[in-house]
Order: C-alpha cells, then structure tokens, then sequence
C-alpha cells in the first residue's frame, strides 16, 4: 500500500493540545466531499467476494452522514458512482444500482428524522429506470428538508460535467440568450451540476490514492485534500475527526498571502 502516512502528519503537525482520536469540536468545514475507495481491496482481504465490501461500505456512509449531520456539516457529497466504473462486470454494477435504491428506500425514515436534503449529480440518464425512479421519489421525498444536504454524485464524470456546461453555453450564446463576453466563472458554476452548492472546503479520500479521479474538478481548486489508507468500510468518526483536526490548522490562502507575510 502506498505508505503517505496521513496520520502521521497529522500527529506530528497536531497543535492542538487534544490528544489524538479526541472528538472534534472545533470549526467545521461547510462543505465536504469524500472519494468513497477501497470497497474491493477491504472485501479481498476479508476473502470476502467484492459486493460485501460496498455493503460495508454503506454503514461508512451512514456514520458520515450522522456524524456531519451532528457537527452542523452545511452538505456531504459523496463520490457514489463514478461513469468510468462502468467498465466493471455487470453483476457488480447491479448490486451497486441494486444497493443504492435499497439505500434510498430504507434511508427514507433516516432523512426525515434528520431533515436531510438529498441531491443527486451525475449523469442520470443512463442509469436503469428503476434506479432514476427511486432516486426522483427520494429526492421528492425530502424536498421541504432545510437540514444538511446530502448530495451523492451518481455516475458522475466532472469532465463530462464540464464538457456539458460549454456546451449549454454555446448554445445559449448561439441562441442568442447570452454574450460570449459575458461568461464569467459564475455564468460557468451556473451551468455545473452544482450549481447553487458551494465548494467544497475539504476533500476526503479513502484507500491511500493520491489522485482525484476526475471528481469535481471545478468545485475542488480550492479544497483541502486529505488522504488516508484507511480502506472505506473501516472509516470511523475517529477519522473524521482527524481530518476536520488538521483541516482546522491548514491555512487557505486561495492564491494570497499569509497572514504573516508582507504585503
Ligand atoms: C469504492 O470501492 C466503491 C465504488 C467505486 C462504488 P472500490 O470498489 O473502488 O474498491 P477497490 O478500489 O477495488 O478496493
Ligand atoms: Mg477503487
């Protein structure tokens, strides 16, 4: 495994005077996304066959989403589905559709007694009918919710994301609706599945990756990036709160200066 040892960094750069694994409860970012990784690799060292590790991997998923709900998270989003993991077998990709409506129907009573509200980003279009039914009535379902957003990015692709937001805008421009000299980075944002969302603030990803596997590309310029090799199904609040720990001492400077600096 690639040893980056988040941890460790995160011990060794710890100034804070709690000890580690104390629960959080300092400032907590508005935004967060996670990169969901490791399902697989947990399920193969178990010798487990592979769909056991996503259905460990949705109890992960109900802990963060409690647990961000509890710390006054503004929305979680979470990397469900990529559109490359389409080149997975069949029988994989029908029991992550069969788990993600299961998912939907049995969080219901969970989304209300949290006032969760639910978006879904990606291209929905090419999921099977049953799942984009389950997925409206859900969404449906939590449409007067004011609590955290839970927004799951479901055969989601942020280059095809993007890809589509020019091409709404050339048409718009064609159409004669918009001036090209009027796209700005806002008129863009309009445009993404996201629109309306704010970025997000940290990135978390699981199963010791350093990359980002074309995941929210515009949204994540800014975002600090935290990595661990904890697999996804073994992600404890624990982690979380080590993640929020150093994300509360990075300094975001977005392109400026320190505090400290000269100007
Ligand atoms: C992440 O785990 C879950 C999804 C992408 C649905 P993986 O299934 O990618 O697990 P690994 O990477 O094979 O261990
Ligand atoms: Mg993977």
């Amino acid at each position: 495994m690639a040893g980056i040892g988040v941890n460790e960094v995160v011990a060794r750069t710890a100034v804070d005077s709690s000890p580690a694994g104390a629960p959080w409860t300092g400032p907590v970012p508005r935004h967060i996304a996670m990169i969901m990784d490791g399902n697989g690799r947990w399920a193969q060292r178990q010798g487990l066959p592979r769909v056991e590790g996503h259905l460990r991997g949705a109890e992960t998923v109900r802990r963060m989403v409690e647990e961000c709900a509890r710390l006054g998270v503004e929305q979680l989003t979470l990397f469900c589905l990529s559109s490359e993991n389409w080149k997975r077998p069949a029988e994989e990709l029908e029991f992550l559709m069969q788990l993600l409506r299961q998912y939907l129907r049995q969080e219901q009573t969970e989304l209300v007694r949290g006032n969760i509200r639910l978006s879904v980003i990606g291209d929905l279009a090419r999921l099977p009918a049953e799942t984009q039914t389950e997925i409206d009535a859900a969404v449906r379902h939590c449409a007067t919710h004011s609590g955290i957003r839970l927004c799951l990015a479901v055969n989601y692709g942020a280059r095809a994301e993007i890809v589509a937001a020019a091409r709404r805008l050339a048409e718009e421009v064609g159409a004669g609706q918009r001036r090209a000299d009027e796209i700005d980075e806002a008129a863009f944002a309009s445009c993404l599945d996201t629109a309306g969302m704010p970025d997000p603030d940290l990135l978390i990803r699981t199963a010791g990756e350093m990359r980002v596997s074309n995941f929210l590309l515009w949204q994540i310029s800014y975002s600090e990036l935290w990595v661990t090799p904890c697999l996804w199904p073994d992600l404890q609040v624990a982690d979380l709160h080590a993640a929020l720990r150093e994300f509360g001492q990075r300094e975001r400077r977005f392109g400026g200066l320190s505090s400290g600096e000269p100007a």
